[in-house]
């Protein structure tokens, strides 16, 4: 089992990552106020590993009440957060009992902005069970559901008081997802960590064929980079909006498009293509590395264009993203492949033929 630390002062976590960690009910009890939990979980992964888990949790003496949420992105939203506080209340949870996201990025992100909100703040633990979840949106605090017109519009900046990272989860994970996943590590790579986006190109197929112990280090080192990121800048004040490579972009797909139609590993990818051709136009990067990147996510299984509903109709959705002040765009792009820098001066006309230009079929 690999352990490292999210450092925030009072609010610092750790983040344990290994094969069957989230098996050892002992693991948990000393992250718990009361023998209290409700596991929040959907209705795919419910049927894998609810039993399980909560079984797991009984065995050491925790109450546990379950809540199953319906799977998917179109439901990251306020009726089905709601559900959630339905079976708190309804079942009289105190403010003390613990919730437990046991999910993907989907699950994660309700039960954090439910146990930011639920009796103004109640303890909660990740246990996430997608790549995708174990290599970023478990760990930073960030919560939030979709509001029609933005991603992610509503939520908290809201800390877990630990992650267990458990790698078995991912036997089941489909190939789709999988890649999606794999995304974000890219992300940290190009951002920030040439070394590992070398390793990550080396083994790749390992990582496709979900390798345990390539896997386990993809996470480790997704997480160090996030953690220390989110220890520097835990509010997005300044540098952890450089975590945001591609989601500007990759944001407005999935809402342009429905969500749940692309998965946000998906719209990453295309979107951090976008970014990438705006920074070669730039100057800064050259064409032989935007290439490099392209094909890095093709041999990846994800998509280096994004979808076709218009550039103006991209710009209009990317107005809505968080980074916005004073009505002007601030993106993140690269100076070089491995150094990302925030802009926020790029011209409109350079964005939109940057979206022009990553747009259609492939
Ligand atoms: P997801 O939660 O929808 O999970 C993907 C699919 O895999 C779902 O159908 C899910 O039920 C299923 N699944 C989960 N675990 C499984 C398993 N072990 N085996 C089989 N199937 C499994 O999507 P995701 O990619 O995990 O997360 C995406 C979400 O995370 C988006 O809403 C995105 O906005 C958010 N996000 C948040 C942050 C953050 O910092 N909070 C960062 C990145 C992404
Ligand atoms: N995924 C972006 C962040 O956590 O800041």
């Amino acid at each position: 089992m690999e352990t490292l630390t999210v450092s925030l002062g009072s609010r610092s976590y750790p983040i344990f990552i290994g094969s069957g960690i989230s098996k050892d009910a002992e693991a948990f009890l000393p992250f718990l106020s009361m023998p209290k939990v409700a596991v929040v979980s959907n209705s795919v992964v419910a049927p894998l590993y609810l039993e399980k888990f909560k079984g797991t949790l009984r065995g050491a003496g925790v109450d546990v009440l379950d809540i199953v949420l319906p799977d998917g992105e179109k439901f990251k939203d306020w009726q089905t957060l709601n559900k959630i506080f339905d079976a708190l209340v309804g079942t009289s949870c105190e403010r003390s009992t613990t919730l437990i996201a046991l999910g993907g990025g989907v699950v994660g992100d309700m039960t954090g902005f439910a146990a930011a909100c639920y009796q103004r703040g109640a303890p909660f633990i990740q246990v996430p069970t997608t790549l995708l979840a174990q290599v970023d949106s478990s760990v930073g605090g960030k919560t939030a559901i979709n509001h029609p017109l933005g991603k992610n519009m509503i939520g908290a900046f809201y800390q877990p008081k630990v992650v267990f990272a458990d790698t078995d989860y991912l036997a089941s994970l489909p190939q789709r997802e999988l890649s999606a996943g794999l995304a974000e590590v890219i992300k940290y790579g190009l951002i920030r960590d040439l070394p590992f986006l070398d390793w990550i190109e080396a083994n790749l197929s390992g990582l496709l064929e979900k390798d345990q112990s390539l896997l386990e280090h993809a996470i480790l080192r997704s997480c160090v980079n996030k953690a220390e990121v989110v220890g520097a800048d835990e509010k997005e004040l300044g540098v952890r909006a450089i975590l945001n490579l591609g989601h500007t972009f990759g944001h407005a797909i999935e809402t342009g498009v429905g969500y749940g139609k692309w998965l946000h590993g998906e719209a990453v990818a295309a979107g951090t293509v976008m970014a990438l051709e705006l920074s070669r136009k730039l100057g800064w990067i050259d064409p032989v590395e935007l290439e490099r990147v392209k094909d890095l996510f093709q041999r990846a299984g994800l998509p280096t264009r994004g979808p076709d509903f218009g550039c103006a109709r991209y710009l209009e959705l990317m107005q809505h993203d968080k980074k916005v002040v004073n009505a002007k765009l601030r993106l993140v792009l690269l100076k070089k492949i491995g150094e990302a820098v925030l802009c926020d001066d790029v011209l409109l006309t350079d964005v939109s033929q940057a979206i022009d230009a990553c747009i259609g079929c492939e």
